[in-house]
């Protein structure tokens, strides 16, 4: 079999991993890939929103599958350009993908469905966002309807902050059209548990849960950014939390978007906060998260291959989805200064050490210079990940992992699951 996995980064660079270890995959190619990824994929640079030549390059290659892991390319269809053409691929069509696309969407769906989220309301008209600001509860989250790269949520302590970021999002259109349309929603406290999950239009199939650290700094200081690190599985997601979820969130999503005539096939992420009133869900994606997919994809058990095919053909009730009993912990090494600004070009040295069984080394931002060196090219570097027999040995690993890898500017948080000891 011919792949074409979509996308550049670390959850890329996961993906490509699991798909080379199918028996049924001869050649990996990926678009546009980076320095990690080419060392067992064939990278071609093609961006991913480039929907005519990565179809024009399947097509030329005869790809039997193509994964796309990014959600820019779903949200705006390539999975339905794609099927047109006849080329089999994995990820939600654009009417689905709009799961992740529009947050005014997701929250009329779970209002619709009664599937357990924050109160909300949503906006088209500044105006009226700052009127209904005038008395709304306070913290209260301010969201740009579309994609923005992570950055379009403001949690706001104050009302005139509040106020403030309707304007930057509507008037000074800061997130550009993804800010036409806003969501205002009453503010959760909790615990955040991120939970990933293979679906074929009617079944759903949950991974091993994981937890995710937003924030730049240590305990959860600074700005908000793709993710510094993660832990699976989370220890605070319990039989009592999963049973709850089970029954009120996941399948009836599935089945929400079967009846609405979307029905979602391909990866699910339901991004979850464990509130002192049970779990509610604070966002959808509409696939891998990253890092997450870092340390749920290297203790999947089976063929990923066979998973995704199951997807597609709606039978994904006849194909386990497992995991290694065990634990991964994935430290991402940044470049100092994200993700603000950064400076990109510097030599990486210390990749050759990984077994690629008990550490990885995932690349995010990397690329080959001239001289045919592995350097920095982005704000997150790397993600080293370690699988150990419980979460405590895997950080440690994983954290011993970091010192192996050197790179001016190098920068990451120090206390990735360090929660794990309140348990
Ligand atoms: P989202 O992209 O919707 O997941 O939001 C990004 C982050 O903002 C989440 O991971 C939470 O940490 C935070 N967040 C979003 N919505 C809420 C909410 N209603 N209450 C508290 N925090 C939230
Ligand atoms: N780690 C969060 C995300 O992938 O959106």
């Amino acid at each position: 079999m011919k792949v074409l996995i979509v996308g550049s980064g670390g959850r890329e660079h996961a993906i490509a991993l699991a798909v080379k270890k199918s028996q049924k995959v001869e050649t990996i190619y990926c678009a546009p890939g980076n320095a990690g990824i080419a060392g067992i994929a064939e990278c071609v640079p093609i961006a991913a929103m480039d929907f005519d030549a990565l179809l024009a390059f399947a097509k030329e290659k005869d790809i039997d599958l193509a994964i796309i892991g990014m959600d820019d390319p779903l949200v705006g269809g390539i999975v339905d350009r794609f099927e047109a053409e006849g080329i089999r691929t994995f990820g939600p069509r654009k009417n689905a993908a709009i799961l992740e696309g529009s947050k005014a969407f997701s929250k009329d769906l779970m209002k619709k469905y009664n599937i357990p989220t924050a109160a909300y309301e949503t906006f088209d008209s500044p105006d009226e966002a700052i009127k209904y600001l005038e008395t709304a509860d306070i913290p209260v989250v301010v969201k740009a309807d579309g994609l923005a790269l992570g950055k379009g949520v403001l949690i706001c302590t104050e009302r005139e902050e509040a106020k403030a970021a309707v304007r930057e999002i509507m008037l000074s259109k800061k997130f550009g059209d993804a800010g036409n349309k806003i969501v205002i929603e009453e503010f959760m406290t909790g615990r955040e548990v991120s939970v990933l999950s293979f679906c074929d239009g009617k079944t759903i199939k949950i991974m091993s849960s994981a937890q995710d650290h937003k924030r730049a700094g240590d305990n959860d200081t600074g700005l908000n950014t793709g993710g510094m690190g993660t832990f699976s599985p989370s220890p605070f997601y319990t039989k009592e939390v999963d049973d709850f979820c089970r029954e009120h969130i996941y399948q009836a999503t599935v089945d929400a978007m079967a009846a609405e005539g979307r029905p979602f096939k391909g990866v699910i992420f339901f991004g979850l906060m464990l509130t002192p009133q049970g779990p509610k869900v604070l966002e959808y994606n509409a696939r891998f998260g990253d890092p997450e997919a870092q340390v749920v994809l290297p203790r999947l058990k089976g063929d990923i291959i066979d998973i995704m095919d199951a997807c597609i053909d709606g039978t994904l009730d006849s194909v386990p989805v497992e995991f290694t009993d065990n634990a991964a912990v994935c430290v991402v090494l940044a470049s100092d200064g994200y993700p603000v600004s950064y400076e990109k070009g510097f030599p990486i040295s210390g990749l050759d050490k990984f077994d690629e069984k008990e550490y990885f080394c995932f690349h995010a931002g990397t690329a080959k210079n001239e001289a045919g060196d592995i350097v920095t090219n982005g704000g997150r570097v790397l993600g080293i990940t370690a699988v150990g027999e419980d979460l405590t040995v895997a950080r440690k690993k994983a954290y011993a992992a970091t010192e192996w890898v050197s790179f001016q500017n190098k920068y990451m948080r120090s206390d990735i699951g360090k929660a794990i000891e309140e348990v």
